[in-house]
């Protein structure tokens, strides 16, 4: 049961002004979830990461609308109070205006979503306006969008030369004036997020972009030490859940093996009596 006030776009607004750090992070299931919210975390994102780190694809390509409102109504009934933005597929919004306003609404009406987020830059300002107007509250993505990564060629930083800077400080203020409630930067050098985050009064949330934005976000996998292999450069490691989960299983194969498991405390027992007469009637008696 969750004993704080809900996070609403309001909350990181004041956040912002206050200059309160905001934390964010992904959670894709509702156990992660309540773990996230008795820790008071602000946001939370049902990212379509959860392609690569709880599917096991090579790109956040393959997930579904379906899959994806299925986990973030599972992770709103584990955090009720946070700030939930759920994360649009690739082509969820962009073949057109009515798909990407119904399928945002479903992770608003289904879920229980505050907010989706999707991944653009200057040219996805039309698409925004037409959600917003359709009531939706959108926080656009900029900078490295891994949806765009065979656009891109690669997963690399962003905004690291002048000109790709001051491309993406224009990008972010046309998402503003479509009517972005928030932007995420993923990948940006420290310069352009700071310009971006001190140019508007939107909470700017920073994924790999340096220290001046308004909040941090980080996938739950890559710094609670659960996905395999090494973390991008910008991922600082806060746990090492694969090896306590390793340590377990290993516990449990060994106590198998060995009959350790299951002891008594583990039996269910068989009512006062019941087990003599059952084996006198085996016995024939
Ligand atoms: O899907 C996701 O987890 C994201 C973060 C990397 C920001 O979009």
């Amino acid at each position: 049961m969750s004993t704080r006030d809900k996070i609403t776009l309001a909350t990181l607004r004041s956040m912002k002004l206050d200059r309160k750090p905001i934390s964010m992070l992904t959670a894709y299931d509702y156990p992660t979830a309540q773990i996230e919210e008795a820790a008071g975390v602000e946001c939370i994102l049902v990212g379509d990461s959860a392609a690569q780190v709880i599917l096991g694809h090579n790109s956040t390509l393959p997930i579904t609308v379906d899959f994806l409102v299925t986990l973030a109504g599972a992770v709103r009934r584990g955090a009720p109070m946070a700030y939930l933005v759920g994360d649009m597929p690739y082509m969820s919004y962009h073949v057109n205006h009515e798909e990407a306003i119904r399928n945002a609404g479903r992770f608003m009406a289904e879920a229980g979503c505050d907010c989706v987020k999707v991944e653009g830059d200057g040219r996805l300002a039309p698409t925004i306006e037409k959600m917003t107007a359709a009531t939706i509250p959108v926080m656009a993505h900029l900078g490295l969008r891994p949806q765009a990564v065979h656009q891109i060629g690669g997963y690399r930083a962003q905004g690291r030369d002048a000109d790709a800077a001051e491309r993406l400080v224009e990008d972010a203020k046309k998402l503003e004036a479509a009517g972005a409630c928030a932007l995420l930067l993923e990948a940006v050098a420290p310069e352009p997020a700071r310009r971006i985050a001190e140019s508007t009064d939107l909470p700017v949330i920073g994924c790999g972009a340096g220290p001046y934005c308004d909040g941090h976000v980080l996938v739950l996998h890559d710094m609670a030490g659960l996905a395999d292999g090494p973390p991008a450069r910008f991922v600082k490691q806060y746990g090492d859940i694969r090896s306590a989960i390793r340590a377990a299983v290993d516990g449990y194969i060994e106590d198998v093996r060995s009959r350790k498991y299951p002891s008594e405390e583990h039996f269910y027992k068989m009512r006062a009596g019941q087990a003599a007469i059952l084996a006198d009637r085996a016995a024939g008696i």
